[in-house]
């Protein structure tokens, strides 16, 4: 077991455990010894077969299956998103996260909840460089993403603002991703300008490594490459 500073096993819950960065953030927390717990529509697209991975049938909407997956868990990580562009469901982020609240807060042994959004999003007191601020609303624009921005804008609020006392909250802000690679996944409190794109794969062993990171915690780090 490679839990790190544990000697009981933990548990990761993972919402998206499908998508493109969350099938990452299962293999690695998998690899680094936790025990997963992730929530799949499709439960034969989750990537691996594991002793320590216990995949419950179910989509956002699915109380009863939000809160299986999440009985138990040490850390929540939701690295999920909609559909891109048009075919994103205005409003489903924040509907999912204000269901799964509640059941965090009742989840006793919860440490950390990590939400994975998007280098555009402001932080809850609406802040951002300016480059951000300007680049944001037109980039999304022309992906049809402006109903995805504002869904991610409401999450981070929503989030420091039902601050719980019993456990801390990350929420990542990712530059581009790619499946190719454009060096090691960073966090930083300002954005440094690169436009290098993190792999999928790095940014899944950032996830689940920020979970024991403090100095990460009550935080909306961006996640940029090293240059
Ligand atoms: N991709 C990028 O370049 C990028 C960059 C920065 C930030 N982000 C943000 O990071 C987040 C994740 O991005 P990604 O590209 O890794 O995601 P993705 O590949 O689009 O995967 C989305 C995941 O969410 C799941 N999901 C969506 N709706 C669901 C529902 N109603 N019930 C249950 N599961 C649901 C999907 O399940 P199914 O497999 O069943 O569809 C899938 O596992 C997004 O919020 C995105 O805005 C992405």
């Amino acid at each position: 077991m490679t839990n790190d500073d544990t000697t009981t096993q933990e548990t990761i819950a993972v919402f998206g455990s499908t998508g493109s960065t969350g099938r990452h953030v299962v293999r690695h927390a998998l690899a680094k010894g936790y025990k997963v717990r992730a929530l799949a529509r499709s439960p034969g697209k989750v990537p691996v077969e594991d002793g320590n991975l216990t995949v419950i049938k179910g989509d956002f909407k699915d109380l009863a299956a939000l809160k299986e997956t999440v009985q138990g868990a040490d850390y929540v990580i939701c690295c999920a998103g909609g559909a891109s562009g048009k075919a994103y469901e205005a409003g489903m982020m924040i509907a999912f996260i204000r269901r799964l609240w509640p059941l965090l807060v009742a989840e006793p042994a919860l440490k950390v909840f990590l939400f994975q959004s998007v280098i555009f999003a402001p932080k809850p007191d609406g802040s951002l460089p300016l480059l951000l601020k300007l680049l944001g609303p037109v980039a999304a624009f022309l992906n049809g993403n402006t109903p995805m921005l504002k869904d991610n804008t409401e999450v981070t609020k929503f989030i420091a603002a039902n601050k719980s006392d019993r456990f801390d909250y990350i929420v990542t802000r990712p530059d581009a991703i790619a499946e190719k690679d454009g060096g090691r996944a960073l966090t930083t409190d300002q954005h440094n300008g690169s436009l290098a794109t993190i792999t999928f794969a790095n940014l899944g062993g950032f996830t689940v490594d920020a979970l024991k990171d403090p100095s990460l915690y009550g935080t909306c780090p961006f996640v940029v490459a090293a240059k």
